[in-house]
């Protein structure tokens, strides 16, 4: 747990406390959770309002933008039991959409509930400062400069938002809410219902629950962080279980490079005792391989590795 107000930015060149813990986390887990980050809680309470009011409508009113085609911006998806199926995928159903520049993609949102446009845009601004934060501590923790994560991830980053409804579930032993994946992008911050337990970690080959902790928000690496930290964070598989009896609802606010930004081991971390291990590629490249390998385990990665 990374408790913000540790921060001391004073000096260049000794590791704040907070820098330290962050990166250990990074490099041990993969994942970290933040208090005391500054982002107003009445807020973030209004935003899970907004998302689980949202899914909460008849799904009719979601009918107009649910599709499974990935070139829509805006798109409502559900893993529930189809026509032909005799069991189900998942037990939930995600709502994704661009979070910036979000005055180019508001008119694109849900028209209701009345307040999803007002306060996702204000919650995107607050999530974009904390975002290159957490880039910024990132960065100073691997010995970068402090912008160093963000430049490497380009100029114009691939921002997007998915927001998870898992519906209490008869029989949680049948099925999994989202199945065991890691993030492709960069970095995810994301925010759970308090109260509701259902993410769960890999860690050392075992599942472990990250309980939801009040106020705070859950962070991961995703792996093209790990391939510019060559190999030194980790981007670690997780999933969502479901429960009996409450709905539970989580947004994951991701920061991904664009199609045409190329990702490498970043060259200081480079030398001969740390030889690189992946190649550098297009993310676009990046992102088809994820794709051909839907279905499956996947072992993305490795196939970039030297
Ligand atoms: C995701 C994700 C976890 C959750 O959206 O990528 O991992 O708790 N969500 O819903
Ligand atoms: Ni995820």
């Amino acid at each position: 747990m990374a408790d913000y107000n540790s921060d001391d930015d004073k000096s260049d060149r000794v590791l704040s406390p907070l820098v330290q813990e962050i990166s250990q986390a990074c490099e041990d887990y993969g994942f970290f959770q933040i208090i005391n980050h500054g982002v107003p809680e009445n807020l973030c309470e209004r935003m899970m309002i907004s998302v689980t009011e949202f899914f909460q409508l008849h799904h009719e009113e979601r009918a107009h933008i649910s599709s499974n085609d990935r070139t829509k911006p805006v798109r409502v998806s559900n893993f529930y039991l189809k026509e032909g199926q005799d069991k189900v995928t998942m037990w939930s159903e995600t709502f994704s959409h661009p979070w910036h520049p979000i005055d180019d993609f508001i008119h694109l949102l849900p028209k209701n509930p009345p307040q999803y446009r007002e306060v996702i845009g204000a919650y995107a601004k607050v999530i974009g400062a904390l975002m290159n934060r957490l880039l910024s501590l990132i960065s100073q923790g691997l010995g970068l400069e402090k912008d160093f994560l963000q430049r490497k991830l380009g100029e114009k980053p691939s921002l997007n938002a998915q927001a998870n409804y898992y519906p209490p579930c008869p029989d949680p032993e049948l099925t999994l809410g989202l199945a065991a994946h890691t993030d492709i992008g960069g970095l995810t911050i994301l925010r759970q219902l308090e109260g509701v337990t259902g993410l769960q970690v890999i860690k050392d080959g075992k599942w472990v629950a990250v309980e939801p902790v009040p106020n705070a928000f859950v962070i991961n690496v995703g792996h093209q962080i790990q391939v510019m930290s060559n190999g030194r964070y980790k981007s670690v598989h997780h999933r969502a279980v479901t429960n009996k009896q409450r709905p539970r609802v989580s947004l994951a606010m991701f920061y991904s490079p664009n199609k045409d930004t190329i990702v490498g081991p970043i060259e200081d971390l480079v030398d001969e005792e740390h030889p690189p291990l992946y190649r550098n590629y297009h993310y676009a490249e990046f992102i088809e391989e994820f794709r051909r390998q839907e279905g499956t385990r996947r072992r993305v990665k490795e196939v970039f590795e030297i």
